[in-house]
């Protein structure tokens, strides 16, 4: 019986038969051939070369050819089998979609633009043998595809720990692997201000510091490091992961955290509050009660200088405010903040968060750009263009449908990568609660039933969150997010007729193997 095993196990390594496809996120359709494409030094990639997101696609294939393969691919050398890239603008289907045929003779990819040019590459990049021992044989086929949703997002919560430019590409280059196109940075937070203001030092000198972190979980421990613990992007630095992001067709939408979670900011610019402090940036995990004064103009003044150079680093259409767990307490005994209630005939502290949010908006709309929240910007009336992310269950995103505002899902029931993977929690990396295996997340369907199918047009995608109170490390992180990520692909890129959890879980067999080899961290299922 092993002989047989062995014997049949070269037989389809040898190419002889048709090996499985192991795309993720699962493609829409696929059909395979026979026989197949041997990649190696003597095929040319082709394409017009006056192009240049093409000739980065190549030139990034060719950096992953070189570094798992050891091959380095000519570039447009006319007497050579080819991988060549079209450009086609009359293909039918979305904007990102491809088409991939192999053939023994030539692998093309054809699409309308340049981004679906690069997932089609993405999927050829799954097609080749994970093993560098032996030819790259790419089995015949024919891939028509193309995403199902417009944000296909992954968050990163670098307020709570901070992580370094290296690692922010490598989640992009992960990102990317998969196909997901919506990268939001968490940048700000009640532990900590990352992101360099120039309008603003302090913001960099104070906020982006803290005296000390909670030993264990929040709710149990009383122990503190003793260890002062900060760190902040530069402009310089941000710039840089905008374009690297761009080169991967993925889009950075950065949060500004806004009124709460912004313990950080009063820290440095005490005046902001309602109380005027002192504050200290927070060494504890949970909500704050101090937040932003909403009665100081001083406030929009502030916000409205940072946002002016936010918008000048991120050229994404949405910048994401925050918006969640905002306490209304200080409001509640401020006089600036009950003033402002009563000049604007405000019914409440919720209407009042309403006017900070529409404020802001209003700004920001004066920039050409959108606004998204989380979903208590509902509370006390919603701004009227915000977009918004439910995250406490789907009922803030079904109610933000029905008002024909668009949403991004992000349940913390099925999207919310900080929970625990196990039940064994003590066999786990400790975490922040909850239990999200990845059957879960793989079963989730961002179209809410309540949603009829003028409303259901309104849901962008899906995202899953990474909150980082309890991941101290870039290992961590990865085990966090690996393999829910992949799951995360197929419920925003795979038609939903075509999810199959089972076979999935083939798929990641193989796609195990690539993370090893690839030098990521994923939690062995
Ligand atoms: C959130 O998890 N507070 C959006
Ligand atoms: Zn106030």
């Amino acid at each position: 019986m092993r002989k047989l095993f062995l014997f049949l196990f070269l037989f389809a390594s040898a190419g002889l038969f048709a090996q499985p496809l192991a795309i993720i996120p699962q493609p829409s359709q696929i059909s395979q051939g026979e026989g197949s494409f041997t990649l190696s030094q003597a095929t040319t990639i082709s394409f017009d070369a006056t192009k240049p997101e093409l000739k980065s696609i190549a030139a990034q294939l060719n950096e992953h050819l070189n570094k798992f393969y050891g091959i380095t691919l000519p570039l447009n050398e006319k007497s050579k089998p080819s991988l060549s890239f079209r450009l086609n603008k009359s293909l039918p289907g979305s904007d990102e979609g491809y088409l991939l045929k192999v053939d023994p003779k030539e692998i093309v990819i054809t699409a309308k633009t340049p981004a679906g040019i690069f997932y089609g590459v993405q999927s050829l990049k799954q097609m080749i043998p994970v093993s560098q021992n032996g030819p790259l044989t790419i089995p015949c086929a024919e891939i028509n595809d193309q995403p199902r949703f417009a944000w296909r997002g992954l968050h990163l919560d670098v307020g709570r720990h901070y992580f370094p430019v290296s690692f922010i590409k490598k989640y992009i280059d992960n990102m990317a692997m998969y196909k997901l196109n919506t990268f939001h940075w968490h940048l700000t937070e009640d532990q900590g201000w990352r992101l360099e203001i120039n309008q603003y030092p302090k913001l960099t000198e104070i906020s982006s510091w803290r005296d000390e972190t909670v030993v264990g979980h929040a709710g149990r421990s009383k122990t503190y490091d003793g260890v002062g613990y900060g760190g902040f992007y530069t402009q310089k630095q941000v710039k840089e992961i905008v374009q690297y992001a761009a080169d991967r067709f993925i889009t950075v939408v950065p949060e500004i955290e806004m009124p709460g979670h912004s313990v950080s900011v009063l820290a440095a610019y005490p005046e902001l509050g309602c109380t005027g402090g002192p504050y200290n940036v927070m060494t504890t995990w949970g909500v704050h009660k101090d937040v932003l004064c909403a009665g100081k103009e001083e406030t929009f003044k502030f916000l409205q200088n940072v946002l002016d150079e936010v918008c000048e680093l991120f050229p994404s259409k949405f910048i994401h405010i925050g918006g969640d767990e905002c306490p209304k307490d200080r409001w509640k005994e401020c006089p600036d903040c009950q003033k402002r209630i009563k000049d604007n005939g405000l019914k409440d502290e919720h209407e009042l968060q309403s006017y900070f949010i529409t404020r802001i908006e209003k700004y920001l709309n004066s920039k050409g750009r959108q606004i998204i929240g989380w979903d208590e910007i509902l509370e006390g009336g919603l701004a009227p263009g915000a977009s918004v992310m439910s995250w406490r269950g789907i009922k803030g995103g079904i109610e933000a449908a029905k008002q024909k505002h668009n949403v991004v899902m992000t349940p913390g029931s099925h999207l919310y990568f900080d929970h625990y993977q196990s039940k064994e929690t003590e066999k786990e990396p400790l975490a922040i609660g909850g239990y999200l295996p990845l059957e879960q997340v793989y079963s989730y369907e961002p179209i809410p039933e309540e949603l009829s199918a003028d409303e259901q047009k309104y849901i962008m995608g899906a995202q899953g969150n990474v909150w980082t109170e309890y991941i101290p490390s870039t290992k961590q992180a990865e085990y966090m997010v690996f393999p829910r990520i992949c799951a995360l692909a197929e419920v925003v890129w795979t038609p939903k007729e075509k999810k199959n959890f089972t076979d999935f879980s083939k798929r990641m067999d193989t796609e195990y193997v690539r993370l090893y080899r690839y030098g990521v961290n994923y939690r062995k299922p």
